[in-house]
């Protein structure tokens, strides 16, 4: 068997949930050994590109309120958000936040010294803590700069995970890479948590790293637990052009504005209340109407798009909280902000789905968690709102650290590996990919696979353009394309990348099944052919089983509602 390496809790992903549940599991009991498994070095984690804020009440004196914060996320989720869930949520935060200031976190802050906060899209209150625009970076840093603390935390970096490994419906451990040495390895431990974040990298146009693949979702999904939700894909509006780097919400938020060809503010037409400040969904939608109707501009790579104006915030306001965004869009499209609107256009940045989970981020395997992005329990249901993501996996990472750290102080040492499972995963991986005799391009299938998803499961869907995309996506699926033409064993990034794509391409497959089932518009899920809410037939999740080659076998689950009834949801 493979090299066996032996922990009492594995953390897969090194983002700020991973991160968070490795400082709550350390301090639980020092006893319990931690191991932080992460295909990146920790600082390059996706968080790290986070950038407006993270969502919090922290200033009830001046009117805000937690009942508030939670019915705005979820009216936010177009009702589809689990109540307790989200009320968990909002009430861990402002704990959390006062928790980053003492390990470190450098918010900015009012003139009077607080804690400063600004405002975001379909919030009644400005609740976005921010440290300029740089958020993900700083927190990251400080929860990075924690953990060093801890002797019982170990970080694996540079090792991709391949499988979960169960025995008796118990979590027992996984399968992973060295990518230095390229070993196959097992790592055993009776207690883990998937943070490996979201998916959307299945997009050509989007905000995520290119590493952000959903190798975590489809290793749990392989082992038998479900994705929930995954129908439901968050497009954030301002994506910079032509790369897709994220332009934050922050910038509304600050006073920044969207104009079409007319150089008409069209959000007053579809949100008079909110404005640019309406939820992604609301907000992405508008502007593809405008474009559709002919009032978009064109950028120079022939992309629709309209814009958005910062110029009247002034040079000083956007060296002092959005100096991140003006230097991407400098290097990125040319544009200093401070003297001329920026072109945008709606983008991939989030996906509501992810790993079924319970309201602690316990998922249908004994001993095995999850939390942030990968998890869906379901806090944001079919429409996040904006800083409720970094919230999300901070509040997770604590409480599934801890519930995992107990878990396997009752469970040390009792683990159970079967030698059947660890061979099957080789010979998928090697027999499958490493050594399969495709002739076609992965990168190509790649390609091909993510631009039918811009195409056909973008801001606006329906049956045709989706059956199509799920017809491409079995067809690429089901071509030669499984090999690997680099046969070093150590750093291997092209067999990194083929394990990837299969990844993806389960997940895309995913995607579309669930968007073609759901005959309806909710959230971010917006089928021209069916316009409406439909609470009758689809208030409840999506859950998707692995069943073979065929593709998913699919399910509902319920919502759980404690004080909210839904309405009709304006802005
Ligand atoms: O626009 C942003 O800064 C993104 C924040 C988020 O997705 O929570």
């Amino acid at each position: 068997m493979a090299d066996t390496i032996s922990h009492d809790v594995l953390i897969i992903g090194s983002g700020l949930a991973g991160l968070r549940a490795a400082i709550s599991a350390a301090s639980t009991d020092k006893n319990v050994d931690i191991a932080v498994i992460s295909k990146v070095q920790v600082m390059r984690s996706h968080s790290v590109s986070a950038e407006g804020g993270t969502a919090a009440v922290l200033y009830e004196e001046e009117g805000d309120n937690q009942e508030s914060h939670i019915y705005d996320t979820v009216k936010g989720s177009d009702f589809l958000a689990d109540q307790d869930v989200a009320e968990l949520l909002v009430k861990n935060m402002p704990y959390e936040i006062y928790q980053l200031d003492h390990w470190g976190m450098p918010w900015s802050r009012r003139k009077d010294g607080r804690i400063a906060q600004r405002k975001f899209g379909g919030y009644s209150f400005p609740r976005a803590t921010f440290a300029q625009d740089k958020v993900g970076f700083y927190e990251m840093q400080t929860l990075y700069d924690t953990c060093q603390k801890y002797d019982n935390i170990h970080f694996y970096n540079e090792w991709f995970c391949t499988s979960i490994l169960q025995d008796g419906g118990r979590f027992q451990g996984i399968t992973a890479i060295e990518l230095k040495t390229g070993n196959f390895t097992i790592f055993r431990a009776p207690a883990g948590i998937i943070c490996t974040g979201g998916a959307g990298r299945i997009f050509s146009f989007s905000t995520y790293a290119f590493s952000s693949t959903p190798d975590g979702l489809d290793m749990a999904f392989r082992a038998g637990l479900a994705l929930k939700d995954m129908e439901f894909v968050q497009f954030h509006p301002t994506g910079v052009l032509p790369s897709g780097i994220l332009i934050t919400e922050g910038a509304r938020g600050e006073g920044g504005y969207l104009v079409n060809n007319k150089g008409e503010r069209f959000m007053q037409k579809y949100a008079p209340g909110k404005l640019e400040l309406a939820p992604r969904d609301v907000v992405s939608r508008s502007m593809i109407k405008e474009i559709q109707e002919g009032r978009g501009f064109k950028h120079e790579t022939g992309v629709d798009c309209l814009k958005l104006d910062l110029t009247h915030l002034g040079a000083e306001r956007i060296k002092e909280v959005l100096a991140g965004i003006r230097e991407i869009g400098i290097k990125f499209s040319g544009v200093d902000i401070i003297d001329e609107p920026i072109e945008v256009r709606p983008v991939c940045h989030y996906m509501m789905g992810g790993i079924h989970a319970n309201i602690d981020g316990a998922t249908e395997l004994a001993g095995l968690w999850t939390a942030g992005e990968a998890a869906c329990n379901s806090t944001h249901g079919a429409n996040r709102l904006g800083a409720n993501s970094t919230s999300e996996c901070i509040v997770w990472g604590r409480i599934t650290g801890e519930l995992a750290a107990k878990h396997a102080l009752a469970h040390k040492g009792q683990t159970s590996i079967q030698e059947q499972q660890v061979l099957q995963e080789e010979k998928r991986i090697y027999d499958g990919l490493f050594r399969g005799r495709g002739d076609v391009n992965p990168y190509e299938v790649r390609k091909q696979m993510t631009d039918t998803m811009d195409d056909k499961a973008y801001v606006f869907r329906n049956e045709q353009g989706l059956t199509e995309a799920l017809k491409k996506i079995r067809e690429l699926k089901a071509s030669m394309w499984k090999h690997v033409d680099d046969k070093a064993k150590e750093y291997n990034t092209n067999f990194v990348n083929v394990m990837e794509i299969d990844s993806m391409l389960r997940t895309a497959e995913v995607v579309l099944v669930g968007a073609l089932n759901r005959r309806e518009s909710r959230g971010a899920h917006s089928r021209t052919d069916y316009p409406v809410r439909d609470d009758t037939h689809f208030l409840n999740h999506t859950l998707a089983y692995f069943a073979g080659d065929g593709g998913p076998k699919m399910a509902w689950h319920p919502v759980t509602f404690t004080r909210y009834a839904p309405v009709e949801r304006k802005y």
